[in-house]
């Protein structure tokens, strides 16, 4: 066996629905370009197969990508077609919830001051991540529906917080801060978590808690917090404030849109899903687009960087900065869709970062 054989990663790649089948294709070619030694096996799960033969995931599907995979790239779910949204929830979450992929994190970086729709806010200004609790909350889905569409009807939705599962991420928040340096080499030195303990006085109670006692653990970095109505409006007013948040399920769902906002849109947000030591997802932030589905108009740079988050994941750091230059080059001579600014297709778009990447500039 020869050293790139040994090294070789095997990647397991889901593009799903919508956008997700053509910005998955952009970066598939992009790590071909990148030369990283992987192996890539692409998965039909999705809608199409779903109304096809009603499998949303595969037996042991989940078993199999943690045994036989290094890491999963995926697209998006959702599809009009399928009213319940039974496969995303089943594929998606399920990937995150019973792979126990806890760490959802959301890097939020401004490539270029023209992005972001925020007056006088430059790159150096726009430089954090969100982490995101992912398997508990109002996600798991714990509740019911009592007197189902009578007048008296009863519906309650549960929010799950464990010890372990608030514990675990904002330790991770805290290493994370203490490991990752921001986009200029500088050392990351806050953590602020961000909940509504003010009327959740339960589960904000137990965030609350833990947060102190981790922090304890950590005195070299500045321990905040902020409740999450208050740090919607100071994400628009000074995002520059902001270097790790962390949070619970739902409220990193709905802050990362904003934050996706600041960046240039939902086309240029990357994320992985993370359990140390265990095969992690990566997936851009955005969903499936419907309306534009199938127009080559999607921003394939959002699943680009997520790739290039997946690789630096696998240790394929050398090839991750060479994508992540080649995206920033191209937002800086507006090679790109129209979102941003371009006047490029979802394909052309893509093609000129793996040219770009392989070195060999745009070949098609
Ligand atoms: P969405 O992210 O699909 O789209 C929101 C808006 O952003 C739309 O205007 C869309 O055109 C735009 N947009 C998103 N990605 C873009 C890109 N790459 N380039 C250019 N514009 C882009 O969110 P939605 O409309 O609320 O949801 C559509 C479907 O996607 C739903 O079924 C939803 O449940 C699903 N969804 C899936 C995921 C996921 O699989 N990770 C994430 C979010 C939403
Ligand atoms: C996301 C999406 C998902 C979520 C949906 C599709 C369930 O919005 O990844 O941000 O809410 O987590
Ligand atoms: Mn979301």
């Amino acid at each position: 066996m020869d050293s790139k054989k040994r090294t070789s990663k095997r990647i397991a790649v889901i593009p799903g629905d919508g956008i997700g089948r053509e910005v998955i294709p952009e970066a598939v070619s992009v790590i071909r370009a990148s030369g990283a030694a992987v192996e890539m096996t692409e998965f039909d799960w999705g809608a199409d197969r779903y109304l096809r033969d009603q499998t949303t995931v595969p037996p042991e599907g989940f078993a199999m990508l943690g045994r036989d995979f290094d890491a999963i790239l995926v697209g998006a779910f959702g599809d009009p077609r399928v009213k319940t949204n039974i496969h995303a929830k089943e594929i998606l979450l399920g990937m995150r919830f019973k792979m126990d992929l806890y760490a959802n994190v959301r890097p939020v970086r401004l490539l270029d001051a023209a992005l972001c729709p925020l007056k006088g806010v430059e790159p150096k200004d726009v430089d954090f991540s969100v982490l995101r609790e992912n398997t508990e909350g109002v996600y798991t889905d714990a509740g019911g529906v009592l007197k189902l569409g009578t007048a008296d009807e009863i519906a309650t939705q549960e929010d799950i917080n464990t010890r372990k599962g608030v514990e675990r991420i904002i330790r991770y928040a805290f290493e994370y801060c203490q490991t990752q340096t921001r986009l200029d080499g500088s050392p990351r030195s806050k953590v602020l978590m961000c909940d509504k303990s003010n009327a959740m006085t339960y589960a904000g109670g137990l965030w609350q808690r833990a947060f102190k006692e981790v922090s304890a653990e950590y005195p070299k970095i500045a321990a905040q917090h902020m409740y999450v109505d208050t740090l919607c409006m100071q994400m628009v007013r000074d995002p520059r404030q902001f270097d790790v948040i962390v949070t619970n399920n739902m409220f990193g769902d709905i802050i990362t849109d904003l934050a996706a906002a600041l960046q240039g849109g939902l086309g240029m947000a990357a994320s992985g899903n993370i359990h140390p030591g265990r095969t992690s997802m990566f997936e851009p932030v955005h969903g499936s687009a419907p309306p534009i589905a199938g127009k080559n108009v999607a921003n394939p740079l959002g699943a680009i960087l997520t790739a290039a988050m997946m690789l630096r994941h696998l240790a394929f750091e050398e090839e991750a900065d060479r994508i992540e230059a080649a995206v920033l080059e191209a937002v800086r001579q507006k090679k790109t869709t129209e979102d941003i600014g371009g006047d490029l297709g979802t394909r052309e778009a893509g093609d000129w970062v793996a040219g770009q990447v392989s070195g060999k500039g745009v070949s098609s």
